[in-house]
């Protein structure tokens, strides 16, 4: 049976005189998976317990009964990290309201340390074959810990909350690290396809990285995205509704209010529940209603982070507003707003779920919101009417509520009017289809979903395996041969891409490579890249290599000899019209620039924006190929480029020809784009290939990254000094 290690900020239990297991939708979840796996569970334990031996006396009972394994945290390190930077940085953040966000320095020094003080404990507690699952936005570092760490675990993540529009995430001081975190993971989970959608903007945005809608392949290996809209624990609320308990306490408070219509608001005190709008509606409400004494507004407000001011200050003014709307229409038979600042019982919350003649779920941005489907299931009579935010995830699942835009007041107001004054009929109709799909979308099936996705991942591996990675074991003949060649592309091959091109000039271990590889390794190196002549001398003049430039327009054999065509007879008559077209592409699209070069032109858009610029990109691609059908011309769209080159020239027939020229025993090509596979389809036996990164290829072999081919040629290099000794 797989282990699953579920972590989450805390232990489902509060921890006093008594051990008390509590039970949301989490727990419940992953009780009900039941025989399925075996689970443990890792979390904060709250409070902090000074004296060892009821510390240790707590870890074992957790352990023996429930095989939960608690976090203990410092006062400090708790409140930085959980206060500070978790609910003061990025819960407000996450929930696009930037303005409130605050950040210190210490608070995100504390995450990190709570993040790695988690990751310990899970490896402690990791078999080789186990899944990690993750929760929210505490531990977003936490997937690329234990990936590192770990590369063999299986890590998913679930983010609870929502994830905000690119521009609102990269206000962030932390973001990049905070979106590697969450990189670090097999899988990572979204309550609706909106937040799917923005978090891949923002990694392309952010970090620059490219993804498919259902993954992001990245430092050689593959995140998997998806979209799992959490459910309600359906069969706890169903016991419950059941109960003869429910039946007398529903009476009960039919009996309190009777002859009075029920409103009801059920939350954690929390500004992104949008209660001062509702107490503006209900206000706009109130005044437009003639009788005043049927209706009573209930707002269950559960204290929650009282230790942050933006809660306090909410708190203040939410109390504010309600004395405020009461001492305007309270009668003598009636107060219309009652406001609990208190958590009620389970059995409370189900009979006042079942009471309401309207639940007001309208929140300015939520995850998911789980009070409007535990509202629509204990509505077993199909009665009441849900309002709800069009900004709530559950709008996304239940559109048979009456939904709304929170920040229009009188929308707001009307719509209370109007549900107090619906069908049965319509109740009814809209009622059965939301609670139909609250009962099908469970917590369970949530969890099952996830799960399996997660054991289907392929693991970190994204490389294509038909192609196998370059070992030395691999070039024993290249390292033995008398006369032998390497043919290397540099961008993408010994160099890293750049966001600049002139910021690729070889520098650190790239020239430390260059010297090495000059130095009596009796190897001809080749450097047959695209760059023009004039960026070749600059960077490689110096060395004692062949440089080929332009894909093969031309080629300078050794520092002593003079550049040569290799095709004087190139038709280059097409290049002006090229010219003018690229240029006005470059005009229409701020950030890209036209490189003209002796046999060829090049669109470069690296630096515009990452959309735009591939729209624009694929825009040319489409005019460019009618219009170059009968030139000798091909068109190459690359990485962030789009490059017309001369159909006569290529990097295939270059080394071909030199390859005849000087009558090499043995070669190795490299490369890492398409123009290199030209040298791959034309490397015979002789010749060792290399795709440098990911991407199917004609290549014999592949290399993960630059940093990775680099190092191969060091021991190549290395090996050939060997030999001639
Ligand atoms: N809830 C509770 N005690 C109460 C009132 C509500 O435990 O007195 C529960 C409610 O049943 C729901 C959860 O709090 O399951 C609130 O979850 P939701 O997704 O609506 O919002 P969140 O608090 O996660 O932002
Ligand atoms: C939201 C978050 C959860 C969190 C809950 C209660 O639902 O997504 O991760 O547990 O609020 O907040 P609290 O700060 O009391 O744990």
């Amino acid at each position: 049976m797989r282990t699953v290690i579920n972590v989450s900020n805390r232990l489902p239990v509060t921890i006093g005189p008594e051990i008390t297991p509590s039970s949301g939708g989490l727990v419940s979840a992953m009780e009900n998976l039941g025989a399925k796996v075996q689970l443990k569970w890792i979390g904060w334990a709250g409070g902090h317990i000074t004296d060892p031996a009821e510390k240790e006396h707590v870890i074992e009972e957790l352990k023996k009964r429930f095989n939960y394994f608690p976090i203990f945290l410092d006062d400090d390190d708790a409140s930085d990290y959980y206060d500070g930077f978790s609910n003061s940085t990025m819960w407000p953040l996450l929930h696009y309201m930037n303005t409130y966000s605050r950040y210190r320095i210490q608070w995100y020094e504390a995450y990190q340390r709570v993040n790695r003080i988690f990751a310990e404990e899970v490896m402690a507690h990791a078999g080789p074959d186990d899944m990690v699952w993750v929760h929210d936005y505490h531990l977003m570092l936490l997937p690329r810990i234990l990936h590192e760490q770990r590369p063999d675990l299986k890590i998913g993540i679930f983010l609870h909350t929502p994830f905000p529009p690119s521009d609102i995430f990269r206000c962030h001081p932390n973001r990049e690290d905070l979106l590697l975190g969450l990189l670090g993971a097999d899988l990572i989970g979204f309550q609706t396809f909106g937040y799917l959608r923005h978090f891949r903007t923002t990694v392309l945005r952010v970090l620059g990285i490219e993804s498919e809608m259902d993954r992001i392949a990245h430092d050689q290996y593959t995140t998997a995205l998806g979209v799992y809209p959490i459910g309600i624990n359906v069969e706890k609320f169903k016991q419950e509704i059941q109960s003869a308990s429910f039946a007398r306490r529903l009476a009960e408070y039919r009996q309190v209010y009777s002859g009075k219509r029920v409103v009801l608001g059920v939350e954690r005190l929390d500004y992104t529940k949008g209660i001062p709008h509702r107490l503006d509606a209900i206000e706009r409400f109130l005044g437009q209603r003639q009788d005043r004494d049927d209706i009573v507004f209930i707002f269950i407000s559960v204290p929650s982070r009282e230790d942050v001011a933006a809660y306090q200050t909410l708190l203040e003014q939410v109390r504010g507003r309600i004395s405020q709307i009461n001492g305007k229409y309270s009668t003598i038979k009636n107060v219309p707003l009652r406001f609990m600042h208190r958590s009620v019982s389970f059995s409370q919350l189900c009979a006042l779920y079942a009471l309401a003649d309207v639940c007001m779920v309208t929140p300015l941005v939520d995850g998911m919101n789980l009070v409007a489907k535990e509202y629509a299931y204990c509505q077993t009579e199909n009665k009441g009417v849900l309002i709800l935010s069009e900004f709530a995830g559950t709008a996304q699942e239940l559109p048979d509520a009456m939904i709304i835009n929170p920040y229009h007041v009188g929308q707001m107001a009307e719509c209370l009017q109007e549900a107090l004054t619906m069908s049965d009929e319509e109740k009814i109709q809209r009622m059965a289809s939301m609670r139909a799909r609250v009962m099908r979308f469970d917590a369970t099936h949530w969890a099952d979903a996830f799960l399996a996705d997660l054991e289907a991942c392929k693991g970190k591996a994204a490389l294509p395996t038909d192609v196998p990675t370059i070992s030395m074991k691999d070039v024993t003949e290249l390292v033995a041969a008398s006369r032998a060649a390497l043919f290397l592309d540099y961008d993408g091959t010994l160099s890293e891409l750049r966001k600049k091109p002139m910021e690729a000039f070889p520098k650190g271990d790239i020239e430390t490579l260059f010297d090495n590889l000059m130095s009596d390794t009796g190897l001809d190196v080749y450097i047959i890249s695209g760059r023009s002549q004039k960026d070749m001398l600059r960077w490689f003049g110096r060395y004692d290599f062949a440089l080929v430039s332009e894909h093969g327009f031309s080629y300078r054999l050794s520092p002593q000899e003079d550049w040569v065509l290799s095709d004087p007879t190139a038709n280059l008559s097409w290049m002006d019209k090229i010219i003018e077209i690229f240029n006005h592409y470059a005009d229409m699209t701020p950030g890209s620039a036209v490189e003209v070069k002796r046999a060829s032109v090049v669109w470069h858009y690296r630096e515009s924006d990452p959309e735009f610029g591939v729209w624009k990109a694929n825009q040319l691609v489409a005019d460019l190929s009618e219009m170059v059908s009968n030139l000798p011309v091909k068109i190459n769209h690359g990485k962030k480029i789009v490059e017309a080159s001369s159909m006569q020239i290529n990097k295939g027939s270059m080394m071909t020809a030199l390859m005849e020229r000087r009558s090499y025993d043995k070669a190795l090509c490299a490369g890492d784009d398409d123009t290199d596979e030209n040298m791959f389809r034309v490397a015979g036996e002789r010749v060792i290939s290399i795709k440098v990164g990911e991407g199917s290829t004609a290549a014999r072999f592949r290399s993960p990254d630059p940093q990775a081919f680099r190092n191969f040629l060091e021991a190549l290099v290395e090996a050939r000094r060997r030999r001639a000794q």
